[in-house]
């Protein structure tokens, strides 16, 4: 479970949250939505601790931003896999060994590390790209792989930043179905997105971020497109 109780944020004194109330259910499948600027970022970097709220708390995989500890913050992100609209994997190494890495630098036995990667990138349909350099593959299939790389070690929560930002229309529905797939095996995602496209072929709880705040939406269609409104 993810729960924010009246929680500021700030980015070098500007306020960008004020009073957050929040609760994501294990299970759930999320959108955070609103226009670029808006917060969207800040707001999934706060539950990965990267931004630490000035007033209230966050409690998310058992830890609470009131009283973790800086050397706990690892911990924490091990239990989270964190997705990137500009997938961030490591170019000099294949795909296999993108995802090994992770399990190698978090301590998992030597023997343990190959069945854990392939079952990774079976669930992301990529068992056959192991052998791969990442620049070889496409831009669809490079989120794939950085969406194994986040479940390689087995995370309570998946938060996905604009992972669809970088990639066509066709592909990013092909992609929200690997993480639909991912959250019905029981992992909360969070998704941070614009795509209204996205929310409107796959609908779920979606919180919309105005001015700072929070408003539960859903999109519908407008004069100028999909959007989301209050509900
Ligand atoms: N490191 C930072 N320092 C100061 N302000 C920031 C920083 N990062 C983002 N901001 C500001 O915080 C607000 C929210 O940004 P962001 O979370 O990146 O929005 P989004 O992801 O929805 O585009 C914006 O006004 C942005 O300019
Ligand atoms: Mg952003």
């Amino acid at each position: 479970m993810i729960s924010f109780i009246n929680v500021d944020i700030e980015l070098n004194r500007k306020p960008v949250f004020s009073n957050l109330n929040l609760t994501i259910q294990p299970g759930e499948l999320v959108y955070v939505a609103g226009r670029s600027g808006s917060g969207k970022s800040t707001l999934l970097k706060s539950m990965y601790m990267d931004v630490r709220p000035k007033k209230g708390e966050i409690q998310i995989a058992g830890y609470n931003s009131r009283t973790i500890r800086k050397r706990e913050i690892p911990l924490l992100r091990r239990k989270l896999g964190i997705v990137f609209q500009d997938f961030r994997l490591l170019e000099d190494r294949s795909v296999y060994d993108n995802l090994a890495f992770v399990l190698k630098v978090t301590g998992t036995k030597e023997k343990q590390i190959p069945e854990k990667v392939m079952q990774a990138l079976g669930s992301v349909g990529l068992e056959s790209a192991a052998k791969a350099m990442p620049s070889r593959l496409s831009g669809g299939e490079q989120q794939r792989v950085s969406i194994a790389r986040a479940l390689v070690r087995e995370p309570l929560v998946i938060l996905a930043d604009e992972p669809t930002g970088n990639l066509d229309p066709d592909t990013s529905l092909e992609t929200l179905e690997y993480l639909k797939k991912i959250n019905a095996k029981g992992i909360i995602v969070v998704i941070g997105t614009h795509d209204y496209e996205l929310i409107r072929h796959s609908p779920a709880r979606t919180f919309l971020i105005r001015e700072g705040a929070l408003a539960e939406a859903a999109v519908r269609e407008t004069e100028t497109g999909y959007r989301p409104v209050p509900v």
